[in-house]
């Protein structure tokens, strides 16, 4: 099935998910879409680094009716009853739950470990025993490590560079072992350099896309870490939600117990990424027409380029990345203006 269909299909026949990590920025993507397919969806988060304000967004995003169909559990993945709990009655796991940001596992690899190891073996474990159909889990390019070949394919990887690396590449290696011991179906998506509307651009471990878009409209320096032509292959939030729900409802058995790099397969640098945004900014805030960023040290832990071969998610799933970087920025933007200059310019 093509995605088109797969949207078909559900809202013809409606399903129970769990998104786990569901007020943070994939999650609760996730949630506003699955509702506005008129599924029923329980929601687990602790507020590690999720907000409530997300849900609420969801909230006047969606009618009154498929609110309804929302359960929000405040709760620890760390805590297996927790995540027992969360699972009841459930058919499709997305589990997004975990500490993310190299330099936050570099500052802290002991909590990093526990939400992304003790707490994805929960999920793992509570999927199992309550018997769900499939468990889609947030992989990561971070994977790919030190490995040289670019374009990135998934069996081809290199040793982490990171405590969050390790943590995500743990994360395949008991997946895959669930599959072989116990028959738990699971899908990974390695997800490359997403971006779009709520994440979170304040705090010290922002994503480069959030952070730069408020530093220029509040008008504060633009670090570029190293020359700025290490790249990226930077992800609309949009394709990482179609490739949520054909991993969840791919029936082909070869396409099942796989990673899957989720990206567009377009490299970007980050001199070209500071260009667009504030090219795209310019337009509303005339004094970034002449700006330019500081350059400062290249950050330990990162990868210099990160490329994807999104063939293999073509090929099994029948993912068609719908957006480019620019027209991803380009639909984002509104948003980041709009929280930038209101509920996000208080915390700053
Ligand atoms: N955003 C990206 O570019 C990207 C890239 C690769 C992988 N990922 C992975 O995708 C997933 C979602 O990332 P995101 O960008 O939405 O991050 P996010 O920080 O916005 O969301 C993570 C959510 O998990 C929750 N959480 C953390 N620890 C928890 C715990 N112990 N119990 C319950 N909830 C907990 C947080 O409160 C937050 O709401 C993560 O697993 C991340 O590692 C993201």
């Amino acid at each position: 099935m093509d995605y088109e269909q797969v949207l078909e299909c559900l809202q013809n026949e409606p399903r129970t998910w769990l998104v786990t990590g569901v007020a943070g920025f994939i999650g609760s993507n996730l949630l506003e879409r699955l509702l506005i397919l008129n599924q029923k969806v329980v929601g687990l988060d602790n507020f590690a680094t999720g907000h409530s304000r997300n849900l609420e967004q969801i909230h006047a995003a969606v009618t009154p009716e498929q609110w309804t169909k929302f359960r929000f559990i405040e709760g620890d993945i760390r805590d297996l009853s927790t995540c027992r709990s969360s699972c009841a009655g459930v058919e499709y796991v997305l589990h997004q739950a975990a500490l993310g940001s190299v330099p936050r596992s570099l500052e802290d690899p002991v909590n990093t470990n526990s939400a992304n190891i003790d707490g994805f073996l929960n999920m793992l474990v509570a999927s199992r025993d309550a018997g769900v159909k499939r468990f889609v889990y947030a992989a990561s390019s971070s994977t790919y490590g030190d490995h040289p070949d670019l374009p990135k394919v998934e069996d081809r990887i290199g040793r982490p560079l990171s405590p969050y690396a390790v943590t995500k590449y743990v994360n395949e290696l008991y997946a895959d072992v669930f599959a072989r011991a116990y028959g738990v179906e699971s899908v990974g998506l390695r997800y490359f350099n997403i971006f779009g509307k709520r994440q979170d651009p304040n705090g010290a471990y922002a994503a480069v896309i959030p952070k730069w878009i408020a530093a220029m409209i509040h008008g504060e320096p633009v670090y570029i870490n190293g020359d700025g032509e290490t790249s990226r292959d930077f992800c609309y939030i949009d394709n990482a939600v179609q490739a949520n729900l054909l991993a969840a409802t791919v029936n082909n058995q070869d396409a099942v117990n796989q990673v899957y790099n989720i990206a567009v397969g377009e490299r970007t640098s980050l001199n070209q990424l500071f260009d667009y945004l504030r090219s795209n900014l310019a337009m509303r805030f005339p004094h970034l027409e002449n700006l330019k960023p500081v350059y400062r040290e290249h950050r330990p832990g990162d990868v210099r380029h990160s490329l994807a071969d999104i063939g293999k998610a073509k090929r099994l799933l029948n993912y068609s990345p719908s957006h480019r970087i620019r027209e991803g920025l380009h639909e984002a933007m509104d948003w980041y203006v709009g929280f930038c200059k209101g509920e996000g310019a208080k915390n700053r």
